[in-house]
């Protein structure tokens, strides 16, 4: 897959200049008395990546919920392109791509198959349909493969085939849960590269994993508020960028 560009390489005024895709404000979620997610605050403007790491059960799945609209939320503001989203919202959600860390893609189905269908949910047909799913093969690596039953295809092919699927209709901002558990290092490889090339296309890109390293990899933004630690309340473990948060730390505004 090739990679088209680098977020380093790219003027950080620039970036900090243009208004987030994302913004999150205090948001929180309990289960009962389990508090999931407390005052949890961050923003992600476009090409940036933004990494939620922490262990399971920090409360990852929970906020990425929230945010796609997916899960009510007790407190706190989700705003997608300075617009509100919440459960019920339509036309932003139309904004997101959102990939679930479980592989949810038809197996007796080739690629193809699998991307055409999807393509079809989303209102596409004809040439334009057939020129997209072409497109995202290419982009997701698996264009040679793309006659194949999914069924064969290597448990990273098929991670790639679900965020495949989440791009169809080129949102701007995508949500991937746990990308690459359970991966084999090429393919974790493949995936990582083509994040960091969406996101130098100017896409903004909202993942969650509890690889150190991987967050490390996907350039961490260094413009964190003087006082705020970059970990969020219930996500204690849990950081935006790679960082760990300091006991106590609240939030992660970047
Ligand atoms: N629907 C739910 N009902 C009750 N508890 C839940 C529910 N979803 C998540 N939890 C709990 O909330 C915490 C955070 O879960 P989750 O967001 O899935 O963590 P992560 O994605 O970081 O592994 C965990 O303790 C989990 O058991
Ligand atoms: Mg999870």
């Amino acid at each position: 897959m090739a990679r088209t560009g680098d977020l380093a390489a790219r003027d950080p005024a620039d970036r900090a200049m243009a208004a987030p895709v994302l913004e999150c404000r205090g948001l929180r979620e309990a289960f009962g008395d389990l508090v999931a997610v407390d005052d949890v605050s961050f923003y992600i403007s476009p090409g940036e990546t933004y990494g939620l790491l922490g262990p399971n059960g920090a409360g990852k799945t929970t906020t990425i919920s929230m945010v796609a609209g997916l899960l009510e939320r007790e407190a706190g503001q989700v705003l997608v392109d300075g617009t509100p989203m919440t459960t019920t919202s339509v036309g932003v959600k139309a904004l997101c791509g959102y990939v679930p860390q479980e592989v949810a893609v038809y197996p007796d189905l080739t690629g193809r198959e699998n991307l055409r269908f999807f393509a079809s949910l989303y209102g596409m047909r004809g040439t334009r349909a057939h020129r997209r799913v072409e497109e995202i093969l290419d982009t997701i690596g698996l264009t040679a493969r793309g006659g194949d039953q999914v069924k064969k295809y290597s448990g990273g092919m098929q991670r790639r085939l679900n965020i495949g699927i989440g791009l169809l209709h080129r949102p701007r901002l995508l949500i991937l849960d746990e990308p690459t558990v359970g991966v084999d290092p090429q393919s974790r490889n493949a995936i990582l590269e083509s994040v960091e090339s969406l996101a130098s296309e100017g896409m903004a890109v909202l993942y969650t994993t509890h690889y150190m390293e991987e967050a490390q990899r996907l350039r961490p933004r260094r413009d964190h508020r003087p006082g705020q630690a970059p970990g969020g309340g219930h996500l204690p473990r849990a950081c935006g960028h790679g960082r760990r948060a300091g006991p106590g730390a609240r939030g992660c505004l970047g």
